[in-house]
C-alpha cells in the first residue's frame, strides 16, 4: 500500500471563479463526520506531530500552500498541498506534520468521525512501539 494517496475532486469553474466539489463517500472515501480547518497560521509554526489510531482523514489546502509529511514507521515522505482540487489521504497509523504554511493558508480537514482526543497517538516513540 502506498503512503502517498492523491484526491482530486471535481473543478467546475469558469471565468467567473473556481468550484470544487467534495461528496462525503464518493472522492472521499468514507463518510464524513467533522470537517475542521486551520486558519491564521504562520510559517514558523509546524504543527500536527500526531498519528490516529482509527481516524481516516482527507486534507487539502483551500487556499494558499503548506508542506505536509507522512510517516508510517517505514516510510516517510513530504508533499505540497497547493491546489484547492488536490486533497490528500491521512490514513489511521500514518504521523503527520505541517509547515511552511504560507499567507493566508486554509488548511481544511474531512474526517471520518468526530473528535476524540484517545484516538491520538502524540508521543513519535509511542508511535514507532505501536507500528513496528
Ligand atoms: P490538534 O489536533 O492537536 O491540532 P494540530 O494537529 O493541527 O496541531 O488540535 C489542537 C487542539 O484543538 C487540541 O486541544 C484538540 C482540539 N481539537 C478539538 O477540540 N476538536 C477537533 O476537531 C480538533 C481537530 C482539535
Amino acid at each position: 500500500m502506498s503512503l502517498v494517496k492523491w484526491i482530486d475532486f471535481p473543478e467546475r469553474g469558469d471565468e467567473r471563479g473556481c468550484l470544487t466539489v467534495v461528496e462525503s463517500t464518493k472522492s472521499i472515501p468514507f463518510e464524513i463526520k467533522r470537517v475542521y480547518y486551520l486558519t491564521n497560521l504562520s510559517p514558523d509554526l509546524p504543527r500536527g506531530f500526531h498519528a490516529h489510531k482509527e481516524l481516516e482523514q482527507v486534507a487539502v489546502c483551500i487556499s494558499g500552500s503548506c508542506n505536509l509529511l507522512l510517516d508510517n514507521g517505514q516510510e516517510k515522505q513530504w508533499v505540497t498541498l497547493d491546489s484547492p482540487s488536490k486533497a490528500i489521504r491521512i490514513e489511521p497509523m500514518v504521523w503527520h506534520e505541517m509547515k511552511d504554511f504560507s499567507h493566508g493558508c486554509v488548511f481544511l480537514v474531512f474526517a471520518s468521525d468526530f473528535y476524540n482526543e484517545s484516538d491520538y497517538i502524540r508521543d513519535y516513540e509511542e508511535f514507532i512501539r505501536l507500528v513496528k
